[in-house]
Formats: C-alpha cells, structure tokens, sequence
C-alpha cells in the first residue's frame, strides 16, 4: 500500500465489503466464488456484506419480484454462514450516502473509462449487431453508471478488500481509478480499494463447461431440492469416453466441480479412480452430487426455516442500515466537507 494510501483519514486499516444482486437464485458459483471467500477473507473481524438492490434495478424491474428475490438472497447468506451480529448485513437502498456520493463520483468518472467496462461494451455491442434484426435491446443509463455506483458501495465505507469473482475485477479497479481521480483533486481523502480473488475458484464452471451464471443457464442452485440438485448433476455435459477407458479428470467438469468441494485426499482418490478406468460418468456424477448434497443439507434447512420469518429477516436489515450507515456518514462528511458543501442531515 503506498504512502497516500496510509495516511487516509480512515477509522480502520483493513476494512472488508462485498456485495451481491438479489436478482435470481444464488448459486454454486456465487457461494464459491464470493460467499464464501468473503466469509472467510472477514473471519473474525467485522466485515460489510451488502444486498445489492440498487444494481438489480438495471434489469429487475417488478418491485414484488425484487421484495421476493432480496428475502431469498440474504436467507442465502444467512444460511451459507453469515453472522449479522457480527457483520453488518444490510440492503444498498437503505443507505442513501450511497447514492449521493455515487453522484459525486460520477463527476470524477472519465466517460471513456464507464464506456471501457467489459460488462457495458458487450451490452453495447450485443444491442449494436441486433440492429439489422429491428429488434434492439434498449440500455439504461443505470448499466452505464453502474461501476460508478459499485464505486460507491465500496467507497462510502473505507473498505479496502473486496473479495469477488474475476469477473468483477475490472469494477474494482475501475472504482480505484474513480477513487485515485478525487484523490487527485482532493488528497487522501478516499481510500483506493483492491480486489481480493481467491485463485482457486475464481471461475466456477457451470454444467455446460462455461463460466456458472444465472445468464447462461448453466447453474446449480444452492438451495433446490435434493431431487433438483441431482438431476442437475445429471445434466453436467461429458465426452464420450465409454466407461471402461480411463479418463483425464484435469479436463473434467464434473472433477473440477467435486475439486472445489472437496479436500486434498478425497480429490487424490478420485482422480485415481478416473485414471484407472471402468469408472463412468455415471460413477463420477454420483460422487459429485453426494459431495455437493452432504455440504448443502444442512444450508438447505437454515433457508427454509429463515424464509418462513421475514419478520426477522427486516429486523436485520434495520440493523444492518443503522450500523453502515454509522460508518458511512463520516466517510460522506469528509467528501463533502473536501467538495465544499456540508453533509445534509438524516
Ligand atoms: P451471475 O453471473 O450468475 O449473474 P453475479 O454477477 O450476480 O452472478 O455474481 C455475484 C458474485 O458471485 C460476484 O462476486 C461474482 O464474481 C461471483 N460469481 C458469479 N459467478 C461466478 C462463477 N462462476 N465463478 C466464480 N465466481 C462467481
Ligand atoms: N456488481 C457485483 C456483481 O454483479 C455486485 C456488487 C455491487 C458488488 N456492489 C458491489 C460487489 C460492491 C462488491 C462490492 O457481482
């Protein structure tokens, strides 16, 4: 960390934040690719885990369904190990610093830069090549402001690590720009942010091979039946080894998807049991769905019995609100007192 870095006026040396948009149900590649690393990156120590509403409104438009689908993300969270007493666990709508200061930093955000996020240039060019077909897809200003808004999500709270997927990486560094840009104006003032992903599962393929994405789908669900799960698995895309040839499990979806669940031994073995053959895919996906379904029996349940309470999951996001918006507004006033004006009161 450089110099500039060091001397911030921030309360904390180290401070965690990652976030999530409720826009469909979470997945195995959410869990291992964010969840969890967030979970663990924080350990002990007080971290930001936020519902990412606000980013959802770029393609979810029905308020029932975004009520619906913001319950069942944070029961997923919740159920997946988050503590909310520990952490603060809130909902991006209910910190309105977060939307002033994302306003702010959009005066510091080269356009050229938002244009050069990979997720707005292939809306761009996706809407762009449907224009022969007549039926082009509009895009929102939202999806163009939408590293400008991630910027502040992460900013508003002096967060330094972000852990997420690679394919967020180029948003973490774009709001390091967005923050390098003010400071440049303004020193020491905000605090640049880094992306912190974990090697090993920075993309976790999905049934088909690809990148897992509610997009594409390809996902297996946290949280379906068990019945569900299996025939998930079931649909995992293999080659046409028979079963008796032995096979390379390195080129293995099924293999990398055990890999990822699984610790050191159990991998050995069944690598082993690749190599040496009269194993078939059938063989392998059975192990697969045990490994997946022994880890998310119990998650399962949790989320179940959270979802039946919304009672209680809206009193955690009353707590969540309270506390980062109590690190947030000192963040807010230091911006603002910086840009000239004071922060309003609220
Ligand atoms: P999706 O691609 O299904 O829309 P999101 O973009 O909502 O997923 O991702 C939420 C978080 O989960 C992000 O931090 C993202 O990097 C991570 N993530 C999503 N899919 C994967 C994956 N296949 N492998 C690793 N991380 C992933
Ligand atoms: N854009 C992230 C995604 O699609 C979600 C997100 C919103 C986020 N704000 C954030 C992630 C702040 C980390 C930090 O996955």
């Amino acid at each position: 960390m450089s110099k500039q870095e060091d001397t911030t006026q921030r309360a904390v040396k180290t401070r965690v934040l990652t976030g999530i948009k409720p826009t469909g149900q979470l997945h195995l590649g959410n869990y291992l690719g964010s969840i969890n690393p967030g979970l663990r990156l924080a350990g002990e120590t007080e971290a930001l885990f936020m519902l990412a509403n606000l980013h959802a409104m770029t393609t979810l438009k029905d308020g029932e369904d975004m009520r619906r689908l913001t319950y069942e993300a944070a029961a997923s969270w919740i159920a997946a190990g988050l503590d909310p007493q520990q952490h603060i666990f809130f909902r991006q709508s209910d910190v309105p610093e977060i939307p002033l200061l994302s306003w702010i930093l959009s005066c510091y955000s080269p356009h050229g830069l938002l244009e050069r996020a990979h997720a707005f240039k292939s809306l761009k060019e996706k809407s762009l090549s449907q224009a022969a077909t007549g039926k082009r897809e509009s895009i929102n200003a939202g999806l163009f402001f939408y590293p400008v808004l991630m910027a502040a999500d992460i900013i508003a709270f002096d967060a330094t690590d972000v852990p997420v997927g690679k394919d967020q990486k180029q948003h973490i560094e774009i709001a390091r720009d967005i923050a390098l840009a003010f400071n440049h104006n303004h020193p020491k003032v905000l605090v640049p942010p880094t992306a912190r992903i974990q090697k090993d599962v920075a993309l976790v393929p999905g049934i088909d091979g690809q990148k897992m994405s509610k997009n594409y789908n390809n996902t297996i669900p946290l949280f379906s039946t068990e019945k569900q799960l299996k025939k998930r698995v079931n649909q995992i895309v293999t080659d046409s080894t028979s079963l008796e040839d032995p096979k390379d499990p390195t080129r293995c979806t099924v293999f990398q998807l055990f890999s990822l669940v699984s610790d050191k031994s159990e991998i050995d073995a069944l690598a082993a049991k690749y190599r040496a053959g009269n194993f078939g895919w059938g063989d392998a996906k059975r192990t697969l769905f045990d490994a997946l379904n022994e880890r998310l029996a119990p998650m399962r349940v949790a989320y179940d019995t959270l979802l039946t309470d919304t009672d209680k999951l809206d009193a955690i996001f009353a707590d969540g609100a309270m506390r980062a918006r109590k690190i947030a507004r000192p963040v807010l006033a230091r911006i603002c007192q910086a840009s000239g004006f004071p922060l309003a009161a609220g």
